[in-house]
């Protein structure tokens, strides 16, 4: 007999002020990244702040799966990984399940193509309709033996054992989880490979590799490393994510009353589009104590409830802040006059299509929009009160959650469960800063 599917719910209330001090819990990127690396060099690392997210769980497991000895995360989510080399990986005995996430099977496939073995990475129902033959060109042009399903989607099966020659890439779309895959996939090849991006993406992986100490060359939009280097255990501090801190961000700026302090703020230059964006709209944020944890940049900022209007969202900031859009459109929704976006049409393939699950949410809630194939222009007004379709996708659950903030009535959000893929906790913190989430579990 089937058992009965259940999902999980959100009932967002009315509520607010919104104040309080919190920390922000790891950076997902960079946690990904600390597990690859660390899992590829010789020694012992130690990674501290690790993000316990599904996503960046099931990054973990295919190395453990891939015989890396991992220890954690332990209650403070700290990890010790003892390194096997850059040869050192064991051919998993089953397919690896990535689960929803799609930088664990892009960054992942750029080094599976230079194992001796062969490999197949499979992903959950959202994973599987996200387009992979992004990775799957440049890996076949340096010489891997990589397929894709026949519509370019998930599984991936890589043949292994094949000599992978360098390449100079052009990348087609400003995408990180591209350039990085060839530049890993480019570790294990004869040459140098060179990366051009046609904008400035998150810059973890070149950060990352030259603390492990692998030669990388960054020459404005252009990457460039040798194969055949080593990496050399290192220990990693995890920033807080600047993707989770956006919800907390605008939270605290459309609250009607209120300051809440967001502590460990990830600074990174490639990640601080949401900044410019909200400050063009308007924002009292305060940035103090900058500091630096390991190679990467943080702060803590103090947010202050902010009367917001639209603006025109500058192209530069849109790699700059692509996973900060939903939340972005919830400010956009509360915020006087209109809010344009274009030249984002990568948000149509992220874990759900953000333009039109968002432009679907905020029409059953009263709000103007017009969709365009790369963008959407927003008209602020009142959110008012319904369900709305999380499509599955962590963030448009915890950005509608944000936005009963301002709405008349209770929001309430289908499909949240992969909330936990990136923000475990965020019910509990937002509750403690003055939201009114409750949850419950609906058997299907
Ligand atoms: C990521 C890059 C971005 C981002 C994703 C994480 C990364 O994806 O949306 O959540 O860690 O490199 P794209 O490279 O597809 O833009």
């Amino acid at each position: 007999m089937n058992q009965p599917s259940s999902s999980l719910m959100f009932h967002a209330k009315p509520a607010g002020p919104v104040s309080g001090d919190i920390r922000i819990p790891g950076d997902k990127s960079i946690s990904h990244r600390s597990i690859m690396f660390a899992s590829l060099a010789e020694g012992t690392s130690h990674i501290y702040g690790f993000l316990p997210g599904q996503d960046c769980l099931a990054t973990m497991n295919a190395f453990k799966a891939m015989g890396v000895n991992i220890e954690g995360p332990d209650e403070q989510n700290n990890v010790v990984v003892h390194g096997v080399g850059m040869h050192g990986l064991k051919a998993p005995e089953q397919a690896i399940d990535v689960g929803n996430s799609g930088t664990s099977i892009r960054l992942l496939s750029g080094i599976l193509a230079g194992q001796a073995f062969a490999s197949e990475m499979i992903g959950d129902a959202s994973l599987n309709k996200r387009p992979m033959m992004r990775v799957v060109t440049p890996l076949q042009q340096m010489g891997a033996s990589i397929r894709a399903a026949d519509d370019g989607t998930p599984p991936l099966n890589i043949a292994g054992g094949d000599s992978m020659n360098a390449i100079h890439y052009p990348l087609p779309m400003a995408s990180a989880q591209v350039k990085s895959c060839v530049l890993l996939a480019g570790m294990y090849a004869q040459g140098t490979t060179v990366v051009t991006e046609p904008g400035i993406t998150r810059d973890h992986t070149e950060r990352m590799l030259k603390a492990f100490g692998y030669p990388v060359s960054v020459d404005g939009n252009q990457v460039s490393l040798t194969g055949g280097s080593k990496l050399k255990a290192c220990d990693i501090t995890v920033p807080g994510d600047i993707s989770s801190a956006t919800f907390f961000i605008i939270a605290g700026l459309i609250a009607r009353q209120g300051t809440l302090t967001l502590r460990n703020v990830g600074m990174n230059p490639t990640r601080i589009g949401v900044l410019n964006i909200v400050a063009k709209m308007g924002a009292d944020i305060e940035i103090i104590n900058e500091r630096k944890a390991g190679d990467e940049p943080v702060a803590d900022l103090i947010v202050h409830a902010s009367e917001l209007h639209g603006c025109d969202i500058d192209d530069a900031d849109v790699p700059l802040a692509i996973d900060e859009f939903p939340a972005i459109f919830i400010a956009a929704a509360c915020a006087k006059g209109v809010t344009r976006l274009r030249n984002a049409e990568e948000l149509r393939v992220k874990e759900s299509d953000r333009i039109q699950a968002m432009a679907d949410g905020l029409e059953i809630l009263g709000i103007d929009c017009q969709v365009y194939a790369d963008g959407i222009d927003i008209v602020g007004g009142q959110l008012t009160t319904g369900t709305v379709d999380s499509q599955h996708d962590h963030r448009i659950a915890m950005a509608f959650a944000i936005g009963s903030l301002r709405s008349s009535g209770t929001i309430h959000i289908l499909d949240c469960d992969n909330v936990a893929t990136s923000f475990p906790v965020f019910v509990e913190l937002a509750n403690e800063v003055g939201l009114n989430i409750t949850q419950e579990i609906v058997n299907e």
